[in-house]
């Protein structure tokens, strides 16, 4: 039986009755894709090589010695659930379009990859998400790079050890252009969290029957099909059972400071007073720094961070259209197969306490930052849509309401107004769009292969 890429039903990957093609399948998936890997450590290696069988070889010694299955890790998060069996690091790989070729694929062969966005490659998308000028990124990002490879673990001992031995397979042709380390930060309540101190990573597309069973779904439902982030492998021996993901890779810094400074000046303007001024930033944002969506409820700590809730009892009286949650995921039937799985995680030293509530001057404004990382099965329909057609579009889903706040990239030039209390029609008079305070730094998008494609080079 074919891989069901388009049924919504979440995997039962354990079960014995699941068919040879989809075992298969999961055999040769890299991991991370499916289902979210631990990498609260985590190494980016960004590579260019110089000679096609080097090249080759590099590639398929990672994937032959350090790199595990989806399968494999499904079982070891099973694993580590039942008995605290601790699992083995992720290593992740992607290939560019400027990597495959230099692996010796013609263009004519590069057309087989369905998404012209991974073709064009991210320099030459720069107009379309209105992304900063090529020559203004770091100049990692400005070089050619041919392939990513991602280390990741629970702690920084066996990344570390497992860095090491990946620069040692590296060929003297090729070369390191740059590296990024994400390190994961977590609120008092342990929750994943970002810089601007919100909890991060809670509302994901699900694929996996274990994930979706945990979640209630009365209003929400999480579960995804495959398609959403799987396609065909087209260089793989068998593309029918082995599947790969387009990766988008953006490294986007954050300016806390002014983040921080704006949470505070847009509380003053409204008026908010006490615990509501906390309403500032959550209609910025689209959740409380808890987690806790502005949408559903005002703000109960407690209890884990809620995802089961849509827009639709929503006017804009309690999270604004802008809302950086309600522009890249409105909430409505139709716009499902958008929704990317992200895998991003944070980078920079810090020695304030992102959660709390220190005064802005103390917080950095430089130098800390998201990697934002995502799979999709379109980048164009899914990343890039997200970011020109919502997040950088002032006018979705109802005129002039504003730039996403947090990573709307483009001119802000309409005024918006906020509600003034929660659930209620009063408007705060128009004012000014807040600053841009997430900086594009650079990025490439990629394809992760298959293990097949990856072990038969
Ligand atoms: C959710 C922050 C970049 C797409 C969130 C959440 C936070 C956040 C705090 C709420 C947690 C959650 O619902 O999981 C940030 C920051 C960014 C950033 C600080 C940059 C520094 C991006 C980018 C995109 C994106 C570049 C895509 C173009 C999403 C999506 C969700 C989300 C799809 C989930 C919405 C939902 O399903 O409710 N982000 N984000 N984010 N973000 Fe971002």
């Amino acid at each position: 039986m074919p891989v069901d890429l388009d049924n919504a039903r979440p995997l039962a990957w354990d079960s014995a009755t699941l068919d040879a093609d989809t075992k298969e399948m999961l055999d040769n998936l890299q991991p991370n894709i499916l289902r979210a890997h631990v990498r609260e450590h985590l190494s980016l290696l960004f590579i260019r090589f110089n000679d096609i069988s080097d090249g080759k070889r590099f590639l398929r010694t990672i994937a032959t010695r350090h790199m595990k299955s989806a399968r494999k890790h499904l079982e070891e998060v099973r694993g580590f659930a039942e008995d605290r069996k601790p699992g083995t690091p992720y290593v992740g790989l992607g290939i560019s379009k400027a990597g495959y070729r230099d692996l010796g694929h013609s263009v004519e062969d590069l057309r087989r990859f369905g998404d012209r966005t991974f073709r064009d490659g991210m320099k030459r998308r720069v107009a379309e998400i209105n992304d900063p000028a090529v020559p203004e990124w770091e100049a990692t990002y400005q070089r050619e790079i041919h392939a990513v490879v991602l280390i990741g673990d629970a702690s920084p001992e066996p990344v570390a050890k497992l860095r090491g031995e990946i620069l040692k397979l590296l060929p003297g042709t090729a070369r390191v252009l740059g590296e990024e380390t994400g390190k994961g930060m977590r609120n008092p309540a342990g929750d994943g969290i970002e810089h601007f101190g919100y909890v991060d990573g809670r509302s994901q597309p699900l694929f996996v029957a274990d994930e979706v069973d945990k979640e209630p779904r009365r209003h929400w439902n999480p579960a995804f099909p495959l398609g959403n982030v799987l396609v065909a492998d087209p260089f793989a021996p068998n593309a029918d059972r082995h599947f790969g993901s387009y990766f988008v890779f953006r490294k986007l810094e954050q300016n806390v400071r002014a983040f921080k400074e704006i949470e505070q000046d847009l509380a003053d303007a409204l008026g908010l007073t006490g615990a509501d001024r906390d309403r500032a930033g959550a209609m910025l944002v689209g959740r409380f720094k808890d987690g806790t969506p502005v949408t559903s409820k005002a703000r109960a700590g407690g209890g884990p961070v809620a995802n089961d809730f849509t827009f639709d009892a929503d006017p804009g009286d309690k999270c604004p259209f802008s809302g950086h949650i309600r522009k890249t995921n409105p909430r409505f039937d139709g716009i499902r197969n958008v929704l990317m799985a992200r895998r991003g995680q944070t980078y920079g030293e810090r020695s304030d306490q992102p959660w709390d509530d220190a005064a802005p001057g103390t917080r950095p404004s430089a130098g800390v930052g998201l990697l934002f990382m995502a799979f999709n099965s379109s980048l164009e329909n899914q990343f890039e849509f997200t970011q020109r057609d919502w997040a950088n579009n002032p006018d979705f889903l109802n005129p002039a309401t504003g730039h996403d706040p947090v990573i709307g990239q483009g001119v802000r030039d309409i005024k918006v107004s906020f509600p003034k209390a929660w659930g209620k029609p009063e408007m705060s008079p128009p004012q000014t769009q807040i600053q841009q305070t997430v900086t594009m730094l650079g990025g490439e998008y990629f394809f992760m292969p298959s293990l097949a494609y990856l072990r038969a080079l």
